[in-house]
């Protein structure tokens, strides 16, 4: 096999005993392929983030929630945050306890509540009559409660989540109201939670957003954890040498903070983070076959099977991901060009990668779409009837094996009444 651009996926040994090539001819295109190695560095990254002790990385599964993936965080030791009954059902599976998940919910009925009440699991509310909701439903119970803490952050407008634009959070001006119902239905406020947005690369904003959260914290004498969010960036531009996000720096801030709040508050606390990308975006590429190459008007298009039903990213965020090329043949590419890589969904929108510099593509390459590991799957739809597509996991001894098997043609038709 010919590698071309492919500088990152061989330093990190990504496809370990096999290559693209023949994973692609074992289980079909497009297919979404996993590093076991690397998913578990995230985890252990962040579980070492800060030396206060009561501190637990709950892994927001909604990043990447194939079931085999979360039985390694489960066995690295992570919690886990659900955004919906769903998420909690496949958490339960993956071998979660209520006590490991937190139920971040949004704009819920009365039924997904309760699905959660039976089950002891702690709900974090987001709005006050969510809260009176809660209170009716489960008076006297433990309850969590989402605030924005008027800081936000984040790669794309559509991912900001604190601030003033933006559904989420109780706002702090209303910690008034928040107590009178938490009185009237006799509830005890155990936690507080936020989250300012998704990807960040500059640890600051997540220590301003912390320090926004403690001064919060210490209206309620009572919390047995508080949860400072997710957002940890990484790195998409790496072919250019993007730098990480300096966890270190951002770990020993964050350290003197939350070290200098559990001596002002009195009372031992939890801390949480619900990290999702930063623990499995880089452990995923996602490889398409490439099926047509033409020329429009002075644009090269190539064409291949990765739609935006498969990766949504860059068509939603105009995200970037960087692009590895690798070929059967050893015929290697003469010059670069500059390319527009699309998909074979039937919209003109259906772009992966817009005027990018690649080496000369030819029909049958493979390409590889690095760090899609979060947001990518769970993402896919079966828009203009595609099948979504497989997912391969390759394991610590670098074997590869199928964690989620292709949809077929039944499964389009499984939920219509034939
Ligand atoms: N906690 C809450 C309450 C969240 O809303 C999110 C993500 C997270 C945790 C995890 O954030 P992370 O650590 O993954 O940044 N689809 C978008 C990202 C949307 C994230 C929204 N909230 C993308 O592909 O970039």
């Amino acid at each position: 096999m010919l590698g071309l651009n492919n500088a990152i996926t061989e330093k990190n040994n990504f496809y370990g005993n096999t290559d693209p090539i023949k994973l692609v001819e074992k289980y079909g295109s497009p297919l979404y392929v996993y590093n076991e190695t690397i998913f578990r560095e995230r985890c252990r990254e962040l579980k070492n983030l800060v030396t206060y002790k009561n501190f637990s990385v709950n892994y927001s599964v909604k990043a990447n929630g194939n079931l085999s993936l979360l039985k390694i965080a489960k066995e690295e030791g992570l919690n886990a945050d659900a955004m919906s009954p769903g998420e909690i059902y496949v958490e339960e599976l993956a071998g979660f306890k209520p006590e490991d998940i937190l139920y971040i919910s949004n704009n819920v009925s009365a039924e997904e509540m309760q699905f959660a009440i039976d089950r002891d699991i702690t709900i974090s509310v987001d709005s006050l009559s969510q809260l009176e909701m809660y209170g009716k439903l489960n008076t006297g119970g433990k309850i969590c409660i989402r605030f924005n803490p008027g800081v936000g952050a984040g790669h794309h407008e559509k991912v900001v989540t604190g601030g003033k634009k933006t559904k989420f959070g109780v706002a702090i001006e209303d910690i008034p109201v928040v107590k009178d119902i938490l009185k009237t239905y006799n509830l005890n406020l155990i936690g507080i939670n936020q989250h300012i947005g998704s990807l960040f690369m500059d640890g600051d904003k997540y220590i301003e957003g912390a320090q926004s959260i403690l001064s919060i914290a210490k209206n309620f004498n009572d919390l047995e954890f508080i949860d400072m969010g997710g957002g940890f960036g990484i790195p998409y531009k790496k072919l250019a040498s993007e730098p990480r996000l300096n966890l270190q720096h951002l770990g020993k801030e964050l350290d003197k903070v939350l070290h200098q709040f559990a001596e002002e508050y009195g009372k031992e606390v939890t801390f949480k983070i619900e990290p999702g990308r930063y623990i499995s975006a880089e452990c995923g590429v996602l490889l398409g076959e490439v099926h047509s190459i033409k020329e429009n008007y002075g644009i090269t298009y190539v064409g291949t099977d990765i739609g935006f039903n498969v990766l949504k990213r860059p068509v939603m965020y105009d995200s970037h991901h960087d692009i590895e090329v690798y070929r059967k043949d050893n015929i290697p590419s003469k010059n670069s060009h500059p390319v527009t890589l699309v998909g074979n969904i039937c919209e003109s929108g259906d772009i992966l990668a817009q005027d990018r510099l690649l080496p000369q593509i030819m029909e049958k390459d493979i390409i590889g779409v690095l760090d899609s590991g979060a947001y990518g799957y769970c993402m896919a739809s079966n828009y203009n009837n595609r099948l979504r597509p497989a997912e391969v996991l390759i394991d610590s001894q670098g074997n590869d094996r199928l964690v989620r098997r292709r949809d077929t043609y039944e499964d389009l038709v499984r939920n219509f009444d034939i």
